[in-house]
């Protein structure tokens, strides 16, 4: 199949974890993939065919590294529309310890870097990759976290803030995007098994999460793949939890 005639999606943080199923599942449905992250493409891992061509080595939390990032981006879209722009990397960085670092104990260093990768990244990509949205009426997904909404016994003040303010971005976003028939949508994951969660997260939270069990990065990927589809036509600035009932 030749470029023109499949959906791009731009998704950072693929090499692992939500983004690595996301990845998966897109390159199974015939999407071209442009991925993001800080390491080099590692073939054995990701089985997309686009591959490390279709890779840009980027640090998201420096933002002075975005405008290249975007250029990179759209030196491989060679002026093709895109259809959808992800923005799933993100960190939650804990005290030495594993413990959460509170709005106490949280360094300004910490909070910039959280910051610049959870937000900043995504709002400038989103401004940097319009026109292409715009020519693809692209679907933009923010990933969010059920952090942002409450206190979470392993996620940190900056995080849980971070994921909050993108959870507001999405909304101004969509209100934004919306004349210009891009959709805008965030998911909001709870405890999701990757490199991400805590050790203690099943003994600790399972046991007061409803479906009793921590969710897939395939079942997350799934909900993603649902929102960049026709069958979310209609679908704009929502955020949807997936989480096992873990909100109720
Ligand atoms: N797992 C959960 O339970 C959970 C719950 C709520 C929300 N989330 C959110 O879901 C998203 C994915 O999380 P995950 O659990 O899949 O995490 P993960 O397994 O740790 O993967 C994170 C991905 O982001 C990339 N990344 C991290 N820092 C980066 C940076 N500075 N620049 C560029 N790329 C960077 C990583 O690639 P490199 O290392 O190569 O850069 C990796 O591909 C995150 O936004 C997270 O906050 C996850």
């Amino acid at each position: 199949m030749q470029h023109g005639e499949r959906k791009t999606v731009v998704l950072t943080g693929a090499s692992r974890g939500i983004g690595h199923a996301t990845g998966k599942l897109f390159s199974e449905a015939g999407w071209r993939i442009i991925s993001c992250a800080r390491q080099a493409f590692d073939s054995g891992q990701c089985p997309w065919t686009s591959g490390a061509d279709d890779h840009v080595q980027v640090d998201l939390s420096n933002h002075r590294m975005l405008p290249r990032a975007i250029v990179e981006i759209k030196e491989r879209l060679s002026g093709e529309p895109l259809h959808a722009l992800i923005n799933n990397a993100g960190a939650s960085p804990k005290a030495p310890n594993g413990t959460r670092l509170t709005s106490l104990t949280t360094s300004v260093e910490t909070w910039m870097s959280v910051f610049h990768l959870n937000l900043v990244a995504p709002i400038l990509l989103a401004q940097g990759l319009f026109r292409d949205l715009k020519a693809g009426s692209g679907s933009i997904v923010n990933v969010t976290s059920i952090a942002g909404s409450r206190v979470h016994p392993f996620a940190g003040s900056a995080y849980a803030t971070s994921k909050a303010a993108l959870a507001c971005l999405t909304r101004e976003m969509a209100h934004d995007y919306a004349p210009h028939s891009i959709r805008v949508n965030a998911i909001a994951p709870g405890e999701i098994k990757t490199d991400i969660l805590s050790p203690d997260t099943e003994e600790r939270l399972v046991p007061n999460i409803p479906l009793r069990r921590v969710g897939t990065p395939e079942e997350v990927a799934k909900v993603i793949f649902f929102l960049c589809s026709d069958a979310a036509s209609y679908v704009t600035g929502t955020e949807v939890p997936i989480n096992g009932g873990q909100h109720l």
